[in-house]
């Protein structure tokens, strides 16, 4: 199994970012555990952020020829991008809506996510943690449908 870790607007900031929301962990911090994560797994994962819509898109279009699956934190994207949600509705890999905090219980604009339509579930407000969950529910999910 291959994993494609993907984080959106923001999240490089973790750690110095609105520390009592998001916490202390970095996002370079999240990366070791991933991978730590990953070879307990025995899988594959590439993690990359980028601030950048664009980018995001590009990346997810090329994980249909390198990966398995996606997790994916859109930050504020999540929020807003429809295009987003077209790239993932478009390249028919499973993928997991990731949030660090509970986006529920903030801000009304935070209810709504353009992504949920299009993923197989979602993980949120379980912090750094959460992308250990993600991948473990990732990997159940591919497992089951191998
Ligand atoms: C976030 C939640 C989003 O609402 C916010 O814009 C982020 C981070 C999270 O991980 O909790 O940038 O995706």
């Amino acid at each position: 199994q291959s994993i494609l870790i993907l984080n959106g607007p923001n999240l490089n900031l973790l750690g110095q970012r609105q520390p009592e929301i998001y916490g202390r962990t970095t996002l370079d911090d999240i990366r070791e555990m991933c991978t730590e994560h990953a070879q307990t797994l025995g899988i594959e994962i590439e993690f990359e952020q980028s601030n950048h819509e664009g980018a995001l898109i590009d990346r997810i279009h090329q994980s249909k020829a390198l990966h398995d699956g996606i997790v994916l934190n859109a930050g504020a994207y999540t929020h807003t991008s429809w295009a987003l949600h077209d790239a993932v509705a478009s390249v028919e890999l499973p993928t997991i809506e990731l949030h660090l905090s509970n986006v529920h219980a903030r801000e009304p604009f935070r209810h709504h996510s353009c992504l949920a339509p299009v993923v197989i579930g979602l993980i949120c407000g379980f912090g750094a943690n959460g992308y250990r969950l993600a991948m473990d529910a990732m990997y159940s999910w591919l497992e089951d449908s191998a």
